[in-house]
């Protein structure tokens, strides 16, 4: 896969995706926001690839957003299309049904932090800046920034950084459940890679019910998200995965996992 804006790696079932506009501190242009999409599209399509990490080119910056220069000029129409073009790339990234890791390198702003939403965990390095400063624009959150951030969070939190636009540090972040761990500038890729592994170990199957489970169980009455999580455990009993799980249990031995 080649694109403009995007760098994309895989190696060994592992994918990096690289926002790739260093000198815009990664700004989500629409060109980027359509080649994420594509990106996705295909990862998600392709069973050799088992997991993915998204990062950000350069020193600085995850990505600081989407690009300010294409929100100065929208009409209303241009802002709604681009808000819900954006809520789908984000949509497709978290039901990718394998995951999805941020590794967060810098500046993780607006649709950045969006973005890094959207992934299933987060990793820091020392240096990350999170935040949602559309407000300071004359804006607000349009990639479902309202809406992940206080499931994440909690609602009080969410609120205090959606209103203040103000950045929380890396440690902050992880004070508050923002990322799940912080890690040293130089460390991160390997960290990032070390978490998804342990991941992509387990039966992809597992992992794809499993991320189901949760993102869907999260916005229905529980008894309904305990039957859906029921009908899914059921549905992968039938999975050579299990068979193989259970059986190199049993027998003291690694499992080989097919998807199956
Ligand atoms: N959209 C478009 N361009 C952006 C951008 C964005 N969201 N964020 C940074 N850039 C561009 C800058 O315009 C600058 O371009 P230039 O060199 O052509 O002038 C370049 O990236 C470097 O940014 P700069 O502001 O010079 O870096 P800095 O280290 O002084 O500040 C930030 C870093 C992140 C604090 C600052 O760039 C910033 O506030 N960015 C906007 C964040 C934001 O509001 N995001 C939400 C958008 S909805």
């Amino acid at each position: 896969m080649t694109f403009d804006n995007l760098l994309v790696e895989t190696r060994e079932g592992l994918a990096i995706v690289t926002v790739n506009r260093p000198d815009k501190l990664n700004a989500l242009n629409d060109k980027t926001v359509g080649e994420l999409d594509a990106a996705f599209q295909a990862l998600g399509s392709d069973d050799s690839v088992r997991g993915v990490i998204l990062t950000g080119a350069g020193e600085k910056a995850f990505v600081a957003g989407a690009d300010i220069a294409e929100l100065s000029t929208q009409s209303p129409i241009d802002g709604k299309d681009r808000s819900v073009r954006g809520q789908h790339v984000l949509d497709r990234i978290e039901g990718l049904g394998k995951p999805v890791i941020a590794a967060v390198n810098g500046f993780a702003l607006g649709g950045g932090c969006e973005l890094a939403l959207a992934c299933h965990v987060r990793v820091a390095s020392e240096n990350a800046k999170l935040g949602t400063p559309e407000v300071k624009l004359g804006i607000m959150c349009g990639y479902a920034g309202t809406q992940r951030l206080p499931r994440l969070v909690g609602r009080g939190r969410a609120l205090e950084m959606l209103l203040t636009g103000e950045m929380v540090d890396a440690q902050e972040a992880w004070r508050i459940g923002l990322v799940n761990k912080v890690v040293p500038r130089e460390a991160l890729l390997r960290e990032s890679e070390a978490l998804l592994r342990k991941m992509m170990a387990n039966g992809p199957l597992s992992l794809r019910f499993t991320l189901e489970a949760v993102a869907a169980g999260l916005e229905v009455p529980f008894d309904e998200a305990q039957l859906f999580e029921a009908t899914l455990f059921g549905l992968i009993c039938t999975s050579e995965d299990m068979k193989e799980g259970t059986k190199a249990f049993l027998e003291k031995r690694p499992a080989k996992f097919q998807g199956k």
